[in-house]
Formats: C-alpha cells, sequence, structure tokens
C-alpha cells in the first residue's frame, strides 16, 4: 500500500512518522478533500480540487504545487493501489512550526504538507435503496462552515450522538434552520419540489450536491436553493442527504418521526439514478 507524502509516494509503513509539531495535530490547521473513484477512474477531481485551492485560500494557505500536478499524484497513487472502486483522501497542513505557536506568519516560511491516501470502500448501493433513520442536533459550528477544515470536532460528535441514537445521520440546524448533515447535505422534497440549502457560509457545498443541482437543472426537476425549517423537514413527502462517500441517501425517520410514507421517496429513487448515471 503507498501513500502520498509531499509530492512522492512512499510505502504505508514509511510515513509513520510526520511530525508532533505539525500544525495539523496541533491546531486541525489544514484542509482537506474525499474523491471517489469508481471503475479505477476518479470522478469530479478538478471540483474537488478547485475547492481544496479554495479552501486553502480561505485559511491563507499556501499550496506548494499546481493542480495538475496533484492531478498526477492522485493518478499515480491510484494505480500504486490498484484502486478500482474506493476513496481518496487528500490532506494538506501548514506544516511543521517549532515551538507551537498560534501566529502562522513565521509558518509560512516552513513547508505545507500534502498526504494523501486510499481507501477500497466502495459505495454501498444495497443500503442506498433503504431509508435510514437520522437525528436533529445544534449545529454549534463556527461560521465557516464552507471550508473543508480539518477541525471537525463538531461533526464528529454530531456524528458519534445519531450513532448512540441508532441513526446513521446527524442533521445539523441553527435555531429552526436546517443546514446540513455531519458529512453530507440535507435535501427535502415537497410538492415534487426539491429544496436545499443555499451554498453560503453555513454548510459546505458538496461536490455531489452540485452534481445533483446541474443533473436537477438539466433534466427539469424543480429544485430550490433556499432555507428551510425543521418543521418541513419533519413535515417533508422525502429527505435524503448526500455526499462524496454516500451518493445519495433517502432518510425515512428522524427522531423517531416517519418521514412520508417511510419509503426511499420517487424523487430520491430518481436523482439517485442521475447521479449514478453522471458517474458511469
Ligand atoms: N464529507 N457537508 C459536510 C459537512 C461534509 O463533511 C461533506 C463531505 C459534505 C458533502 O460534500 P461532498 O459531496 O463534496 O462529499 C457536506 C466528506 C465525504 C468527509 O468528510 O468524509
Amino acid at each position: 500500500m503507498k501513500v502520498l507524502y509531499k509530492n512522492q509516494l512512499i510505502d504505508r509503513e514509511q510515513a509513520q512518522v510526520i511530525d508532533i509539531e505539525d500544525r495539523g495535530y496541533q491546531f486541525g490547521d489544514g484542509v482537506y478533500e474525499v474523491i471517489r473513484v469508481y471503475n479505477g477512474h476518479t470522478f469530479t477531481l478538478k471540483e474537488h480540487l478547485t475547492r481544496l485551492f479554495e479552501s486553502a485560500k480561505k485559511i491563507k494557505l499556501t499550496i506548494p504545487y499546481k493542480k495538475k500536478e496533484i492531478t498526477a499524484l492522485v493518478f499515480q497513487l491510484i494505480q500504486a493501489n490498484q484502486l478500482t472502486e474506493g476513496t481518496v483522501y487528500l490532506q494538506i497542513t501548514r506544516g511543521n512550526q517549532s515551538p507551537r505557536q498560534h501566529d502562522f506568519h513565521l509558518s509560512q516560511q516552513s513547508e505545507s504538507i500534502l498526504t494523501g491516501s486510499t481507501n477500497p470502500k466502495a459505495v454501498n448501493r444495497a443500503q442506498l435503496q433503504q431509508g435510514v433513520k437520522a437525528t436533529l442536533i445544534p449545529d454549534t459550528r463556527w461560521l465557516h462552515c464552507d471550508i473543508k477544515s480539518l477541525n471537525l470536532l463538531v461533526n464528529l460528535l454530531a456524528n458519534a450522538q445519531a450513532h448512540e441514537q441508532g441513526a446513521t445521520e446527524g442533521i445539523f440546524h441553527r435555531d429552526e434552520i436546517v443546514t446540513e448533515g455531519s458529512h453530507s447535505n440535507v435535501f427535502i422534497v415537497k410538492n415534487k419540489q426539491v429544496i436545499t440549502h443555499p451554498a453560503n457560509h453555513l454548510i459546505l457545498n458538496g461536490i455531489t450536491r452540485q452534481v445533483i443541482l446541474a443533473q436537477c437543472a438539466a433534466t427539469g426537476i424543480q429544485l430550490e436553493e433556499r432555507e428551510f425549517t425543521r418543521k418541513e423537514l419533519l413535515e417533508a413527502d422525502e429527505v435524503f442527504f448526500t455526499s462524496t462517500s454516500t451518493e445519495g441517501q433517502g432518510i425515512t425517520e428522524i427522531d423517531g418521526q416517519i418521514i412520508g410514507d417511510g419509503q426511499v421517496g420517487p424523487l430520491t429513487k430518481q436523482i439517485q439514478q442521475l447521479v449514478f448515471q453522471e458517474i458511469n
């Protein structure tokens, strides 16, 4: 198994020692991406790299490689690990700066550290046919959720709480407004209209979300980007969440309340199919 370290592929076993003062460890000072690989090919890699560079710019982190260099490294990694179905994880931190200090201006002279790995986990398409449970959780994150930052503690706590309650995903809400999932974007369907939170600083503008927006526009499915409330969520005809890891997953129960008729709805299925077509 190979991993990416800076701009080289090295053996997984060699990549045990990362500087203990790497700012990724000390502060979560970095950004990341998760990219899908289907049939040995990356899906929407360009969009993921665009977002990686945007996230880096928003935290004033310089990525010392060009997009096409990272693209080549990702392809090499996929090939070296013979990955056909799974994901690539890319992370870039502001590097090490000893001794630990908050001001990152000094560390800007130090090198940002790019790392990457693969995970041969295919999408569980059988599960997509069945609905899952979700639970509502107050969104106590910061106000820069558009940045795909390594700081994921609130997301991790929300996801853990969801699992402790027998649910698959935690759905964040700020007061009455539903924002997104702990690691996904959330959509509702009401009277054949699909609704999702606008792409602003309160959510991550998911690449899967963007694919769905484009597909809905192309096929005439009505979709509105607007805020919706917890009440609208619970009274929706259908609810689903989307991410690189899961594509589109129907939610049929939230906090014990059955959504719609308790089955994965027709528009959710249609959108799952549209994503599937886009991949193939
Ligand atoms: N999570 N919102 C949040 C908070 C996320 O963490 C993710 C993805 C998404 C969906 O984004 P995309 O469609 O680009 O995957 C939305 C990734 C998969 C993760 O952290 O593992």
